[in-house]
């Protein structure tokens, strides 16, 4: 089946042509993260905007390197949620536009479902049952993926997601936006000597995620470091706390925090994913979204596996990140069961 999907919510609009779910004809991502750069984070009402300006030209240069007419399209396939409603809403209106016009038929998928889905476009040989960590910006979450049409959540985070922890730190540190990057940048080869953060829920069995008590420890840390005390802000979210020069001073101090901050995360990460794995009796433990393609994670996740005769699967990094062949690949499993949608259908902004 061939099949056009879109993507649209967060701050990429995408578009994607995907053959029998499996050969991607075309991979179209527009990212907006310039534009939010300067506000240190992604503002909603922004990245709406943006995707509306976007969208067309997204899907039209999809369908051209595809090289598909769009009366050759059989299905469409969209990103229903989780996400920033504003942004989903132009993906969806898009989509029934073009279901409508078309005459073909059209599903919602859910943004997570799509990112377990990435693996199933580089490694076709990866078979159900398996276990999949998404951790992005938005999620860190722990599926037991029995089938395309049984897939459950098993842990998820309470609190923050761990890409935007990375990013709230980075933030808190000086360092920019997104966070993720940066801090892997600063954090390279840095002994963080006796800079030691808190794990939070690490019990055994439990199968969830807590970042926001490690975000801040963080805080805490460098306001002693520095001798600044961070200003009340009632949106929650941090500001850099220290002048750009004491920060530049305090380089080796800033890199070792980052690095004692990266291993809390990593090593959460890691014990969870391969705790789920051993759970649900899994040889394969697919890792995506974002936050995998830190190299630390990569690495430590790879070397404990191995211990426990678990092959960590990491899809390539175009793919961890956001993108519409996965949604296209997700909707074609749900397509193929007869699971499609009719124009009444809404986004939703948490599923
Ligand atoms: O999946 P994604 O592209 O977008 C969604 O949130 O859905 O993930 C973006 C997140 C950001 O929080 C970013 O800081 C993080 O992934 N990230 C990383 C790295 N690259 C991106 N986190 C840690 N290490 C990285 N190398
Ligand atoms: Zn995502």
């Amino acid at each position: 089946m061939l099949v056009l999907a879109i993507e649209t919510s967060c701050d990429e609009t995408a578009a994607s042509v995907v053959l029998d779910g499996t050969r991607i004809l075309s991979d179209v991502v527009v990212s907006q993260m310039e534009i939010h750069r300067e506000f240190g984070g992604v503002v909603p009402e922004l990245a709406s905007r943006k995707h509306i300006e976007a969208i067309s030209l997204v899907v039209e240069e999809a369908l051209v390197r595809a090289n598909v007419t769009p009366q050759r399209i059989e299905a469409i396939g969209v990103t229903r949620g989780p996400g920033l409603i504003g942004c989903l809403l132009v993906g969806i209106a898009t989509a029934k536009g073009m279901a409508l016009a078309l005459d073909i038929p059209m599903c919602g998928v859910h943004h997570l479902h799509a990112h377990l889905f990435a693996v199933l476009l580089d490694r076709p040989d990866v078979v159900f049952p398996f276990v999949g960590l998404v951790v992005s910006g938005g999620h860190t979450s722990l599926f037991h993926v029995k089938s395309p049409l049984d897939i459950q959540l098993v842990g998820k985070t309470r609190d923050d997601a761990a890409g935007e922890a990375f990013d709230k730190v980075a933030k808190l540190l000086g360092l920019g936006y997104p966070g993720g990057p940066i801090i892997e940048e600063v954090a390279q080869g840095v002994d963080p000597g006796s800079v030691r953060f808190p794990r939070a829920l690490m019990e055994k069995n439990n199968l969830d995620f807590s970042f926001s008590g490690l975000k801040t420890a963080v805080l805490k840390r460098v306001e002693g470091l520095f001798e600044v005390k961070q200003r009340n802000d009632r949106s929650g979210s941090f500001h850099p706390l220290v002048p750009p020069v004491r920060l530049q001073e305090a380089r080796n101090e800033i890199r070792e925090v980052a690095a004692a901050f990266q291993e809390a995360v990593v090593e959460t990460l890691v014990v969870k994913g391969l705790r789920c794995a051993e759970k649900y009796a899994s040889e394969k433990l697919v890792v995506c979204g974002g936050v995998a393609a830190n190299r630390t994670l990569r690495r430590r996740m790879t070397e404990e596996a191995a211990r426990l005769g678990i092959e960590p699967v990491f899809p390539p990094i175009r793919l961890c990140t956001d993108n519409a062949a996965m949604v296209a690949a997700r909707a074609d499993a749900l397509l193929a069961a007869g699971k499609t949608d009719d124009l009444g259908f809404g986004a939703l902004s948490r599923w």
